[in-house]
């Protein structure tokens, strides 16, 4: 079998009572061996989620939403990966939501993909369409067409697979589709060969729908 990677992206959301609710909902969860689960929070509950996980022996990895693109120094109101490393093994980097808002273009991702892979960090790289740079030293890599990110209008899985296709002949990494996953269709991409996963958003917020999820992959 192999390994499907299902990344919740929490985005903007949760105050730890939040989060305690939502592990007090999928505290008994179980997965297959060949899952890899990553629950991205947003800073301020890490330290929660990973206590959360650890006293719940839950089959669950963490990853950051964003690193600085700065070692530990000078640099107000950044965390850099070093920090971040007390808690997760990943880093998400480069989400169209992070290029649009915070205006974060090609140069300053793979400053942030750099200090990511020296603070020991794996790094999760959302690119937008075949088209977009990725740098050469990501670990997986997660497509989300623009217009499928919360819309409720998902891509379809044959073209998510094109796409897989066409980067796999250029990097041999795991690939992601993200954008408007729910338990309904996660199975229509994780069966797709070349597809290894998916990046969860709205939907991995409710932690039913986020279970279902994990069952169906
Ligand atoms: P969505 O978000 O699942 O809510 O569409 C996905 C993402 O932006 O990572």
């Amino acid at each position: 079998m192999k390994p499907i990677f299902l990344v919740a992206n929490w985005k903007s959301n949760k105050t730890i009572k939040e989060v305690l609710e939502w592990f007090s909902e999928i505290k008994s969860i179980t997965a297959d061996n060949n899952k890899k689960i990553i629950i991205c929070p947003p800073f301020t509950t890490l330290e929660t989620t990973k206590r959360l996980i650890d006293e719940n022996s839950l089959p669950f990895e963490i990853g950051s939403q964003n690193i600085s693109a700065f070692n530990q120094g000078a640099y107000t109101g950044e965390i850099n990966s070093t920090q971040v490393k007390d808690f997760a093994n990943y880093v998400i980097i480069g989400h169209s939501e992070r290029r649009e808002n915070q205006k974060e273009d090609d140069l300053l991702l793979s400053e942030k993909t750099d200090r990511a892979k020296e603070g020991g960090l794996k790094v999760i790289y959302c690119i937008q369409g075949a088209g977009t740079v990725i740098p050469e030293n990501v670990d997986v890599i997660a497509y989300e067409p623009v217009f499928a990110i919360g819309t409720g209008t998902p891509d379809t899985p044959e073209n998510a697979e094109k796409v897989a296709k066409e980067l796999k002949k250029r990097f041999q990494k795991p690939f992601l589709y993200g954008g408007s996953v729910t338990a309904e269709n996660i199975r229509s991409y994780t069966s797709k060969e070349e597809i290894d996963g998916a990046l969860i958003g709205g939907a991995s917020l409710d932690p039913h729908e986020f279970g279902k999820i994990i069952n169906l992959a």
